[in-house]
């Protein structure tokens, strides 16, 4: 097989999304020529115009121009062509599941045809896409053997390695996480690790295998999804017996054993509540995985409850959900917990107000609520506000708007009690 250890100095980086294009910029300023692949023609011709399609991610914008301008990056919509010019190959196009929560490949499948279509003897392949374990090697690498007639380990390389960073400061975690790396054999993971070395620079902790690496990122998730189930779970009883579960926490967790995270009104985003999928869905059903998902995507519907217990009815009442993104300052809704609770208060026959500083008004009113800024008159007839994700811009939020406002539903645990009742609002947190 060729060897291209010494000489690892063109990448194709296939799919060039949020975490693909942050890539492609970081390695063509680390002395690499990197070829973007992607489907999408707005974005390949944006990155062939030296802009940056993807906001609010610190440095990224600068490392884009210095790409631009020492033309070490390039995109195309022919990823064989990006492919066969390159000595590594990094896939990141999601795996998603859909409605019925099945895993879904309909976007990586035909990426995986065409990286076939383009390698030469000698490629090294990576695979950094969230994978359920065995993918890698039974999956995609077998694919590439039947497109490409060449053999792995024998005529191509091939890696897996998770990526872990997270949205808004994705170039800050690159360099400070260590990258888990797992290959076919032992020179998959030698080239991987080089390239690695390379590129990032960062910490680099080899695993024994593809199926190692990939799981270990499953297996992130899950115990994040678990542990925010079980902090969940306290909190439902911490509220039962009127204690105060942040409280709790704090004295909990001041010994080095427990670890309890935070409760909240949902899990959202596009890891932690897919992820857990990728095993459920691979032969564990009835453990605490998927119970884990029933409890928290239970809390939207606990937190509408909750204003039930408090005020009433909600039939006709005016309710604002704060924060439509599934977490602070990101503008993402994957599986975010104002879908559910859009859902839960539709079913009261509430009527439902959104306000989100990060979408536009035709955004919102796609979720099937109404669009409210945070100056509009019509506050005052709000009867109750739950916030959902504490964007940067809530921090300030004046309550003295809310003039009719009979109670604040906190999902995050994070407003001011004291300020909130002596409004005569009442406050209500998870497990608070
Ligand atoms: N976003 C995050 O915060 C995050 C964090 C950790 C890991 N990840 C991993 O990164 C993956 C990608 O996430 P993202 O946020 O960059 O996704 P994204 O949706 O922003 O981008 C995906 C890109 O893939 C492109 N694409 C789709 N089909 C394609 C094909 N057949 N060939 C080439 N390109 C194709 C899309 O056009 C899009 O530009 C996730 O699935 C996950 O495994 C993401």
């Amino acid at each position: 097989m060729k060897e291209i250890s010494g000489h690892l100095s063109s990448v194709a980086v296939i799919g060039l999304g949020k975490i693909g294009f942050t890539l492609a910029a970081v390695f063509a300023n680390k002395g690499f020529t990197v070829y973007g692949a992607d489907v999408n023609e707005q974005v390949v011709n944006s990155v062939n115009d030296g802009k940056c399609h993807i906001k609010n991610e610190p440095g990224l914008e600068q490392l884009a121009q210095n790409a631009y301008k020492q033309r070490t990056l390039s995109a195309t919509l022919n990823t064989p062509e990006a492919v066969k010019k390159s000595d590594v190959v990094i896939v990141i196009v999601p795996v998603l599941v859909d409605e019925q929560n099945n895993i879904d490949y309909q976007y990586i499948d035909p990426a995986v045809e065409e990286i076939a279509k383009g390698i030469k003897k000698g490629t090294l392949i990576i695979f950094e896409t969230t994978l359920p374990t065995g993918d890698t090697r039974n999956r995609f690498g077998k694919k590439i053997e039947e497109i490409s007639k060449l053999r792995m380990g024998e005529d191509f390389y091939l890696a897996y390695s998770p990526e872990r960073v997270y949205s808004n400061r994705i170039i800050q975690d690159l360099g400070n996480y260590p990258k888990v790396v797992g290959g076919l054999d032992g020179k998959s993971l030698e080239l991987a690790s080089a390239f690695y070395e390379k590129a990032l620079g960062c910490e680099l902790i080899k695993v024994s295998s593809l199926e190692t690496a990939e799981f270990s990122k499953v297996a992130e998730c899950v115990y994040r999804d678990v542990n925010i189930a079980l902090a969940n779970e306290l909190a439902k009883f911490a509220d039962d017996k009127g204690v105060n579960m942040p409280e709790v926490i704090a004295a909990s967790n001041s010994q080095p054993f427990s670890h309890l995270h935070f409760p909240g009104v949902g899990v959202g985003g596009h890891c932690i509540p897919i992820y857990p999928y990728f095993f459920i869905n691979k032969g564990l059903n009835n453990g605490i995985t998927s119970m884990a998902r029933e409890v928290n995507d239970k809390m939207s519907d606990y937190a509408v409850l909750q204003i039930e217990k408090e005020i009433g009815s909600l039939e006709n009442k005016n309710i604002l959900i704060l924060g439509l993104a599934f977490r602070e300052n990101v503008k993402e809704t994957t599986k975010s917990s104002t879908l559910l609770l859009i859902k839960h208060l539709r079913e009261k026959q509430a009527n439902i107000f959104l306000n989100d500083p990060l979408f536009n008004e035709d955004e919102i009113k796609s979720y099937g609520a109404v669009s409210l800024a945070l100056n509009d008159k019509q506050l005052s007839d709000i009867d109750v506000l739950i916030l959902q994700a504490f964007h940067e811009q809530y921090k300030d939020l004046d309550f003295n708007s809310f003039s009719n406002c009979k109670m604040v539903l906190d999902g995050r645990n994070v407003l001011n009690k004291e300020e909130i009742e002596s409004l005569g609002m009442k406050y209500k947190g998870i497990g608070n």
